[in-house]
């Protein structure tokens, strides 16, 4: 059983919550994962790990409550329990100093973002983290990367925070710039976001990396649910990835199957709101 030793609300349906789980706090490193099952029977879910603290053996995960699972996890009250969290999981981030980098979030994305951040921060690269969402409301973690960053922007779509727009915007502003073009580019979110990075990288020959989330069911490579065409290889998210060359992904094939089982979705969501 791993406690839950906090659990806040960071922006609409996405928790930020720290459990105890001190061999997972000291092995993981930047861009793993873990697979979280609330209680037998139940369906297991692929987290990021946000952040973890090996002297507290506490770890932190972001989650968006959008299914029936992930919104019975994000329900458990501080001092409740999580009955599985296996890991971690996935490689870890390659993580080297290219000098100048350029680190892209979009909405949830961010908070997968987050621990890369971190770890190119620690490695000495000059950071320019660019985060966006529909709304200010959807900006996340904005101080925490502030902080571990050289440059700061924020867009929304509507406006109402930082520039107009997507984030693929002030990414742009930089390629087209040889005094701020980035030596290498990190990107999590939306499927049709990480595609217009990689179409906007691919021509300068910038290495752009992305974080992908297919489905998952095992997260340890037994099951193929989490197959991803990269070149021409098939590869297995939870053991190969989840991070890839973003110049290699076929986008399209996985955004097809990140569509297969929405009508399977909406109807547990719908049995479970009764
Ligand atoms: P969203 O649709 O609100 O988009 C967030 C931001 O991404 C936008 O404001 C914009 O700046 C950018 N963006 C979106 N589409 C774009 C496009 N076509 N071109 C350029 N920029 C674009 O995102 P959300 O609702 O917060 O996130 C939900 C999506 O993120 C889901 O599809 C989920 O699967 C995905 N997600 C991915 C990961 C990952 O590891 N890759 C992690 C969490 C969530
Ligand atoms: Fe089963 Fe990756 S989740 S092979």
């Amino acid at each position: 059983m791993f406690e839950v030793v906090s659990n806040e609300i960071l922006a609409e349906n996405l928790h930020k919550m720290v459990l105890v789980a001190p061999r997972i706090a000291r092995a993981r490193k930047a861009g793993q994962f873990v697979m979280v099952r609330l209680a037998q029977g139940e369906e297991r879910i692929p987290l990021t790990i946000g952040d973890a603290d090996p002297e507290a053996g506490t770890i932190t995960l972001f989650i968006q409550a959008i299914g029936a699972s992930t919104r019975k996890i994000v329900d458990t009250p501080v001092g409740g329990s999580i009955r599985d969290v296996a890991g971690p999981l996935g490689k870890e981030t390659h993580i080297t100093n290219w000098g100048r980098v350029a680190c892209v979030g979009g909405g949830v994305g961010t908070a997968v973002l987050f621990p890369l951040v971190k770890a190119l921060a620690e490695a000495g690269n000059e950071i320019t983290t660019i985060i966006g969402g529909r709304s200010s409301r959807y900006v996340i973690l904005a101080d925490e990367l502030g902080a571990l960053s050289k440059n700061l922007l924020i867009t929304t779509e509507d406006g109402s925070l930082g520039s107009k727009g997507f984030v693929t915007g002030p990414l742009g502003e930089m390629i087209a710039d040889p005094a701020c073009a980035p030596k290498a580019v990190f990107a999590v979110g939306p499927v049709p976001m990480m595609k217009a990075v990689a179409n906007m990288t691919r021509e300068p020959g910038i290495e752009t990396i992305v974080s992908l989330n297919p489905i998952m069911i095992d997260g340890t490579g037994m099951c193929g649910g989490c197959r991803v065409q990269v070149g021409s290889e098939t590869k297995f998210a939870c053991v190969d990835g989840p991070e890839f060359d973003a110049h290699l992904v076929d986008f399209d094939g996985l955004s097809d199957r990140l569509t297969s089982y929405r009508k399977e979705e909406a109807q547990r969501h719908a049995a479970t709101d009764c």
